[in-house]
């Protein structure tokens, strides 16, 4: 949530920093600005809006003869969307302009004191305290007054920061805000994610907390908090340029959709070896680690935490073992039963959500092993966890995720055998076969998005007008239909509620009237009598309902208006493929309605501010 991107080198800096920031519009998209160098001094361009409008203004960049600036992308927090509000923000007396990701919580105080000394606030942001602090400690050392600027700030931040003393350098930093710097020989760069700088250079690397970084054109030099020298190793990006961009499809979500079947492959081959056994990588748990667990949590947010809801069925199912999912942002304020005897199971594509990181640290300091799955090499949850695995999803660009669910969903199943297995819980033929099973999901992940596209375009075109959906399920239906609701509402902005379907009864059943969309998902063989009543409940209400279930169920459609077939499956796969049209069905609704579907409204990707 809100992008960074910052250059110094050979090349016209602006262009640059608009198609970084282009890459990072996913990041937030309020308004967009640039600050760069212009013979002694800082120059700010700032518009409210889409980057196109400050695109507009600065003809592509072209009108900035410069070589080092900044550029930020913004999801408003501290004040509404307007160009007052946007980054780059200049201290009073023009010295320093910086940019900003994240929230300071001591803003007030700071802005408080700086006011007492005279200095004039041109925005209702926390951001713009950081400037008037640096022109306030600015004695002729830079690095000496960003210390000192960075010691006040209470929060988050990763910050871009340009000198007008200074022509050929600039300052980045990060405190619990993600931030990377890359290397090339035109020119360094910082930017908050891998995709903003990926066409310049694949050399980079992951700033640490409390990092500071000055960067010239030939030279970059990180420091720690105390300004001591840091020696980093650099990375080497391995992604294909495309994996970031839209390589033909209108939009990311479309295109992360369809990707689904690639990524799932590439999480789940490396974890199963040629003997059908499986090999997780980055997990240390021996059976006697297992076997001191009184309880695991599952603690995520948003789609993450739907994962878990899965997961929670699985790994209870397969070890026995008590499981609580658990929303980050509540997690810490209620005084959690953790301890050394438990697990605690972190879900994060960014690895970087505040509330996820939050979360964990309770863990950890209350004693809890922590076990992450994260898509970000490199992230802050990953960092910091004891064991991590990775999602091979690639880069998520779009806002609603797809691809990183499916494959945190995947991860859950390795989980899970795993443990069953160190446990011989189950017999070794038996987790093999399972095993067999979900190294065909992505094929089946392919079928379904085949058969089922044509069918759910259709019923986009027909439900578009709708204003409320129902989405019911039981047991694993219910933690797909929780995702399949987020899906609809986020991107379309229709109304959309999930229900457990025996829960409907008890009260929101009083909302369903003629012409109602109920989505039924009904592949769980156990209970699928029970959910057909459910269904049979809404549509004598004049509910249209479209029901979700496995090819050798046609006896729903007896009891609803249509029915989407999925290929018959292992009930513990059911989700891997069931949620895959209800995806569809969220982006092609919100396409009919033409809403901006990989730019929701009010919604950024990698939130971290809390
Ligand atoms: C919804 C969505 C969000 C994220 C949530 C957690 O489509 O993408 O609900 O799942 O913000 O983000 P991560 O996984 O980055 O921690």
């Amino acid at each position: 949530m809100c992008g960074i991107v910052g250059y110094v080198g050979k090349e016209q800096v602006a262009p640059i920093l608009l198609d970084g920031l282009s890459r990072l519009e996913y990041r937030g998209y309020d308004s967009a600005g640039i600050a760069c160098m212009e013979n002694g001094t800082i120059r700010v361009n700032k518009a409210k809006g889409r980057l196109q409008v400050l695109s507009d203004m600065i003809d592509g960049g072209n009108a900035v003869a410069s070589t080092l600036g900044i550029g930020h992308t913004r999801w408003a927090t501290h004040g509404k969307p307007s160009d007052e509000n946007s980054h780059p923000h200049m201290s009073q007396k023009g010295k320093f302009a910086i940019v900003h990701n994240g929230i300071i919580e001591n803003y007030s105080e700071i802005k408080a004191s700086l006011i007492a000394d005279g200095v004039q606030f041109a925005s209702e942001t926390d951001s713009e305290v950081i400037c008037n602090l640096l022109e306030k400690f600015y004695e002729g050392d830079l690095l000496k007054a960003v210390k000192k600027t960075v010691d006040v700030l209470e929060g988050s931040y990763a910050l871009g920061i340009i000198c007008h003393e200074y022509e050929d350098r600039f300052i980045a930093v990060r405190h619990a805000s993600p931030l990377i710097v890359g290397l090339s020989d035109k020119g360094n760069f910082v930017a908050s994610d891998i995709p903003a700088i990926l066409s310049y250079t694949r050399k980079i690397y992951h700033l640490g907390e409390g990092e500071i970084v000055e960067l010239t054109g030939d030279k970059v030099r990180v420091f720690n908090s105390d300004l001591e020298p840091v020696i980093k190793q650099a990375e080497e990006i391995t992604w294909d340029v495309k994996s970031a961009e839209k390589d033909g499809y209108d939009y990311f979500m479309e295109k992360e959709i369809m990707e689904q079947p690639r990524a799932l492959h590439d999480t789940i081959s490396p974890r199963i070896d040629d003997h059908g056994e499986i090999v997780l990588d980055g997990v240390h748990l021996t059976r006697e680690d297992i076997e001191g667990y009184r309880r695991i949590y599952i603690t995520a947010c948003g789609s993450a935490y739907h994962v878990g809801m899965v997961g929670k069925y699985i790994i209870e199912k397969m070890t026995r073992i008590p499981v609580e999912v658990d929303l980050a942002s509540e997690f810490r304020y209620r005084d959690p039963i953790v301890d050394d005897k438990t697990l605690m199971i972190i879900i994060s594509q960014s690895g970087e959500t505040a509330d996820t990181l939050a979360a964990l640290r309770e863990g950890k300091k209350r004693g809890a092993r922590i076990l992450s799955i994260v898509n970000v090499v490199g992230s802050s949850i990953a960092n910091e966890s004891d064991d991590v695995l990775y999602t091979w999803a690639g880069p998520e660009i779009a806002v609603a995720t797809t691809k990183a669910y499916s494959t945190q969903l995947s991860m859950m199943y390795l989980i899970a055998l795993y443990m069953a297995d160190k446990l011989e819980l189950m017999a070794k033929e038996e987790i093999r076969t399972l095993l067999a099973s979900l190294i065909q999901v992505p094929e089946l992940v392919e079928q379904v998005i085949e058969t089922t596209r044509p069918q759910i375009m259709e019923l986009a075109k027909q439900y578009h007008g709708v204003e409320h959906a129902y989405y019911l399920g039981r047991n694993v239906d219910y933690a797909v239909a929780m995702e399949a609701s987020l899906k609809l509402k986020e991107v379309s902005y229709v109304h959309s509620e999930a229900y457990a379907a025996g829960e409907l009864k008890h009260g929101t059943i009083s909302l369903i009237e003629e012409g109602t969309l109920v989505v039924a998902l009904a592949g769980c063989h156990r209970v699928i009598e029970k959910t057909v009543s459910n269904i049979q409940e809404v549509k004598a209400r004049g509910a249209k309902v479209i029901v979700v279930t496995t090819e050798d169920n046609t006896g729903v459609e007896k009891v609803s208006d249509h029915v989407i077939y999925l290929p018959k499956v292992k009930e513990l796969f059911l989700p891997s493929v069931e949620v895959v049209p209800m995806q569809m069905l969220g982006f092609y609704l919100a396409k009919e309605r033409g809403c901006d579907v990989d730019k929701p409204r009010n919604l950024a990707k990698s939130v971290t501010v809390e």
